[in-house]
C-alpha cells in the first residue's frame, strides 16, 4: 500500500482555475455512485474501499469521497493520516489536490467531509472556486465512490441526492432491512430517486442474499410501487475484521477468499456495465447540487 501524505503543491501555488473552455471539456463520463445504508455497521466502508481497490486494479481511476463524519472513517480503516480535509479546502486554506491522499492500488481519497456542514458559510466566490477545483479534478476520474454515513440525516441525503447511482447495503438482520426500506422510501418519495441497487453483505450463502433482496423488493413493490435491483451478495468472512485491524483492503490481503471473489464479481459488473437509468449529471452537477442544497 502506498501511504500518501499530501500532494506537493502548496495552497493555491501555481494553480490556475480552469478556463471556460476547459470547463466544457470536463463533461466527462465519470460515474458518481453512493454506497449507503439505513442501519450502521453493515459494511459500507469496507465495500467502498474494496470496490475502489478492485476497480483501480482494472485500470480505472477512482476517487473515494469519505462522506461519513463518524469515527470509522476510510482513512482510519486504511491507516492513512490525512493532514488536510475538505474543511480546510472549503475554508480556502488548502487546495483540493492537497486534501487528497493516496490509498491502496493508487485510489485517491478525499478524507472525511465534515466541512460540508460549513458550506452555508462560504461566499459565492469560494463556492465557485471549489466547484472549479472539483470539476478539473474529476476530469481524470472514471468513478467517484461516496461512502456515506448510515441513516436518513441531512448529509447522508445530500450525498445520495447528488449521486447518479445509489447502492444500498443491507445484511440479513431484520432491522437492517427495515432501515434499508426507510432510506429508500425517503429518497424515493422526498427526493424523486427511482433507481436503487441492493448489495446484501455478510450473507451466509448465495441463497440468503437472494432472499433478503426478495423481502426488501416485495416491501418496496407493495408500499412504494418501486422495483429495486439486486446487485449481488458478499459472503460473511470472519477474516474481514482482521483486515480492518490491519488497516488494509481485505481484497488486497486475501484476494482468493470467497468474500473477495464476491467483491471482485461486483467490481467486474460495475466496470463493464453500461450505466443505465442513472441520474445524468456528472461530477460538476454532483457538487453543484451539494452546494445548492447546503446553501439553499
Ligand atoms: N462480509 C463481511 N464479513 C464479515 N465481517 C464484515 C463483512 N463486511 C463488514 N464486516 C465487518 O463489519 C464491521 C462494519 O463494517 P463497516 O465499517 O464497513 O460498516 P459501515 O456500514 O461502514 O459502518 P458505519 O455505518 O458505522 O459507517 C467491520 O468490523 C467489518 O469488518
Ligand atoms: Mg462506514
Amino acid at each position: 500500500m502506498t501511504k500518501g501524505e499530501t500532494q506537493s503543491a502548496s495552497a493555491g501555488e501555481g494553480r490556475a482555475l480552469p478556463t471556460p473552455g476547459e470547463g466544457k471539456k470536463s463533461q466527462n463520463t465519470v460515474r458518481v455512485i453512493s454506497v449507503t445504508s439505513g442501519k450502521g455497521g453493515v459494511g459500507k466502508t469496507n465495500i467502498t474501499i474494496n470496490l475502489a481497490y478492485l476497480l483501480s486494479k482494472m485500470n480505472k481511476k477512482i476517487l473515494v469521497v469519505d462522506a461519513d463524519m463518524g469515527l470509522a472513517n476510510i482513512d482510519v480503516a486504511l491507516g492513512l493520516t490525512p493532514k488536510v480535509n475538505l474543511f480546510h479546502v472549503l475554508d480556502g486554506r488548502k487546495s483540493m489536490q492537497e486534501a487528497m491522499i493516496e490509498g491502496p492500488g493508487g485510489i485517491m481519497i478525499l478524507p472525511s467531509a465534515s466541512g460540508i456542514q460549513e458550506m452555508s458559510d462560504l461566499s459565492k466566490g469560494q463556492k465557485l472556486t471549489l466547484l472549479d477545483e472539483l470539476r478539473s479534478l474529476s476530469r481524470e476520474m472514471d468513478f467517484l465512490l461516496i461512502d456515506t454515513a448510515a441513516g436518513i440525516a441531512g448529509n447522508v441525503m445530500y450525498f445520495n441526492m447528488a449521486a447518479q447511482e445509489i447502492i444500498v447495503v443491507a445484511s440479513s438482520e431484520p432491522t437492517s432491512l427495515t432501515d434499508a426500506y426507510a432510506i429508500i422510501k425517503v429518497l424515493h418519495q422526498k427526493h424523486a430517486k427511482n433507481r436503487f441497487r441492493l448489495i446484501v453483505n455478510m450473507a451466509r450463502d448465495p441463497q440468503e442474499g437472494k432472499e433478503v433482496y426478495q423481502r426488501l423488493n416485495q416491501a418496496t413493490d407493495r408500499f412504494l410501487n418501486l422495483h429495486i435491483e439486486y446487485f449481488g451478495y458478499i459472503l460473511r468472512d470472519e477474516r474481514l475484521p482482521e483486515a480492518v485491524k490491519q488497516q488494509k483492503a481485505f481484497t488486497a490481503l486475501y484476494p482468493h477468499s470467497p468474500a473477495s471473489k464476491c467483491l471482485a464479481s461486483l467490481a467486474e459488473k460495475l466496470c463493464h456495465e453500461q450505466p443505465v437509468g442513472g441520474d445524468p449529471g456528472g461530477i460538476g452537477l454532483f457538487w453543484e447540487r451539494i452546494i445548492e442544497k447546503n446553501c439553499g
